[in-house]
């Protein structure tokens, strides 16, 4: 017998009760849905509401998306993250409107062709928005399974997410598997906690739970470690001139690709030295930052200085405090620069 065979109806119980208001579960569409699940992948729902919210009113259809200016949607997703998501999400758009002739592809092998839509997505759309039964396995529901199951087997490998994804398939309730896996997401997210701290007591499915009735939760689920980061020492230069900062533009290729940043570099020195040549003052350390990505970790050295000089590289633009917030798509990775602004200093 399927151990999970006894999870949908006290799950679906509980998330009629508990089921977390959110705005991609109104006024469900294909379009929002897809949206939503490309802001979630990597990305607490925390974060997301505002950023969902900007983005639907800014591009409300999916040939706005296909249409909007790069930049713009940079803009947009600022602050996201794992900015390659916004590029294929618009890639997909394009395929949808132009290829498809603006018919959203309503079946999963259909949604997995797509741009940036790998087997989770593909199964949260196809459930969502057009109820099919298909189980959305990311990081949560192997938790939640590895626990229900006290299965030690690691969740990083294709055989756990596979054994998984074929046990939940048995399961799914046909009439409502959008319910099912949205149900899942929220339990995981809000009481099958990760990092040792689930709260069992709040939890519909702790009777059957393995890993509650042995007490094995907190070893539970198996994961890999990862490997060490590496970290990177830069020194990150705002330079003023009147009442402007200077950004440059990040390559095409490779981290952050195309998104705007204060001119920086690696350094292993003490003392900063300005690789760029322009007549200005001497840099002023005014603060520190550090941002972690997924494999590499910046512990950032701010200086400001202002320059007289007005030529700036090729690539490098003068930017106003407006500019800033309305136009350049800085990632967060800078914003311990944000509060930094000429006249403070
Ligand atoms: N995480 C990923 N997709 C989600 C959804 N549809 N609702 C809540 N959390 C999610």
């Amino acid at each position: 017998m399927n151990p999970l065979e006894l999870l949908p109806i006290p799950l679906l119980e509980w998330y009629e009760d508990h089921k977390r208001d959110l705005p991609w579960r109104e006024d469900v569409t294909p379009y929002r849905v897809w949206v939503s699940e490309i802001m979630l992948q990597q990305t607490r729902v925390a974060a997301v509401l505002g950023y969902f919210t900007r983005f639907m009113q800014a591009l409300p259809t999916v040939g706005d998306l296909a249409t909007v200016s790069e930049d713009e949607l940079l803009k947009l997703w600022q602050g996201l993250g794992y900015y390659s998501r916004a590029r294929n999400l618009q890639k997909a758009a394009k395929q949808i409107v132009f290829d498809l002739e603006g018919t959203f592809p309503e079946d999963y092998a259909g949604l997995r062709g797509l741009s940036g839509i790998g087997d989770y997505t593909a199964a949260a759309i196809a459930s969502i928005a057009f109820g099919q039964p298909y189980p959305a396995v990311d990081g949560n529901l192997l938790r939640v399974v590895a626990r229900l199951t006290a299965d030690f087997e690691d969740i990083t490998t294709t055989s756990m997410k596979k054994k998984v994804t074929q046990a939940l398939t048995e399961v799914i309730p046909a009439k409502v598997p959008g319910a099912f896996n949205q149900a899942m997401m929220d339990l995981g997210a809000t009481v099958c906690l990760p990092n040792g701290a689930p709260l069992c007591h709040l939890c519909p499915l702790s009777d059957f739970c393995l890993a509650n009735q042995q007490g094995l939760q907190a070893m539970l689920p198996v994961r890999a470690s990862k490997k060490a980061r590496r970290i990177e020492e830069r020194d990150v230069f705002l330079m003023f001139s009147q009442d402007r900062v200077a950004l440059r533009q990040r390559s095409e290729g490779g981290l952050l690709a195309k998104l705007w940043e204060y001119p920086n570099e690696l350094s292993d020195k003490e003392e900063p030295t300005l690789p760029y040549d322009l007549q200005g003052d001497a840099p002023r350390f005014v603060g520190v930052g550090r941002h972690i990505f997924s494999h590499v970790e910046w512990h950032l050295r701010l200086y400001a200085l202002r320059v007289q000089d007005e030529a700036l590289p090729q690539g490098w633009v003068w930017a106003t405090r407006e500019e800033l917030s309305q136009r350049y798509a800085i990632p967060n990775a800078f914003s311990s620069c944000s509060g930094i602004w000429e006249d403070d200093f």
